[in-house]
């Protein structure tokens, strides 16, 4: 989940960012990916949740297929292959689930093909599928640099801190609506850089921002990280609501969350909201005043489900095969 978001693509091919960003890797929100090439599969299949996939929509195609296409490029592997994946929270909902998809794929892919990629060559490849699973390989505090070389080899995701370097930061995924957005992150950052008035602004600031949050996680100084990526999120925001056509992902429940948040703040119970592309907002907090936290967006009765996580690890195998 980021707290310096990334909003925007200078190559959109190599997936190369305009600006870095920062994330916290959650222990409550993952993927679990399985992956078996065979040389006797006939074609490839997606089993999402359990359900098998179409693997001829563009959907597909531009996520799924193309990571494919880019793995049998790499190893020059021409197998069939079948991938199993689940998550334990909605997708395509504003929760970071190509983060953890992709993350979790590039892992197993790993795995499954015996690549030996080290975790900075592992960010690079999962970067191909979503900008965001850059990222997630790596545990803790994590910041993608946004690199300076064309062909991408300086971009690619690398550990601040590691998990239990801050052990009471709490992340709440208050979850609102768990419909799937109508605009994808990738075609809303898009259309943003395109025509919002409001990009360059973004742009220029987003650098001290990340010099801010960086330095805040390693002081473990909870103020400067809330409130920064709280005003980090609110930038971002502007300039998907100032594009054309507008693009509002928040709905009512969000602003009323918003506005929760910054009243307890005025009343000294100290927390800050971060919100991706979609309506949920995920609200940042120490330990100390999880509970009471939890149990006053528990009675504003907007929310159809609440996520508490803390930093966690990032991307590892394990011998639980999906099949
Ligand atoms: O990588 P994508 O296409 O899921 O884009 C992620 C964009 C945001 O979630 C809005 C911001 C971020 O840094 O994760």
């Amino acid at each position: 989940m980021a707290l310096v978001k990334y909003w925007g693509k200078r190559d959109t091919g190599l997936m190369l960012p305009k600006n870095g960003s920062i994330s916290m890797t959650t222990d409550g929100l993952f993927a679990h990916t399985t992956v078996e090439f065979n040389p006797s599969f006939k074609e490839d299949k997606f089993i999402f949740n359990g359900l098998l996939q179409d693997t001829t929509t563009d959907a597909y195609k531009e996520y799924v297929g193309f990571f494919l296409g880019l793995v049998r490029k790499m190893t020059k592997n021409k197998d069939k292959v079948k991938i199993s994946s689940n998550n334990n929270f909605p997708t395509a909902a504003g929760l970071a689930s190509s983060a953890a998809g992709f993350a979790a794929l590039a892992a197993a892919v790993n795995g499954a093909l015996g690549l030996g990629l080290n975790e900075k060559e592992l960010s690079m490849l999962a970067r191909r599928g979503s900008g965001s699973a850059t990222r997630s390989i790596s545990g803790g505090f994590v910041e993608w640099k946004r690199g300076e070389k064309e062909d991408g080899t300086d971009s690619y995701g690398e550990q601040i801190v590691p998990p239990d370097y801050w052990q009471d930061f709490r992340m709440l995924f208050c979850i609102t609506s768990l419909k799937e957005k109508k605009v994808k992150s990738r075609a809303g950052m898009s259309q943003t850089l395109k025509t919002s008035p409001m990009y360059p602004g973004w742009l220029s600031t987003v650098g001290e921002d990340l010099n801010k949050v960086r330095q805040g996680i390693k002081d473990r100084n909870f103020t400067v990280v809330g409130r920064t990526a709280e005003e980090n999120c609110l930038k971002m925001h502007s300039t998907m609501i100032t594009t054309k056509p507008s693009i509002i992902y928040w709905k009512p429940e969000t602003v009323k969350l918003m506005h929760a948040v910054m009243d307890w703040r005025d009343d000294g119970l100290e927390s800050y909201f971060t919100m991706d592309a979609g309506p949920q907002v995920k609200i940042m907090c120490l330990e100390k005043d999880l509970e009471e936290i939890k149990g006053r967006v528990q009675k504003l009765g907007i929310t159809e489900e609440i996520i508490v996580s803390k930093p966690g690890s990032g991307v590892k195998l394990t011998g639980e095969h999906l099949f």
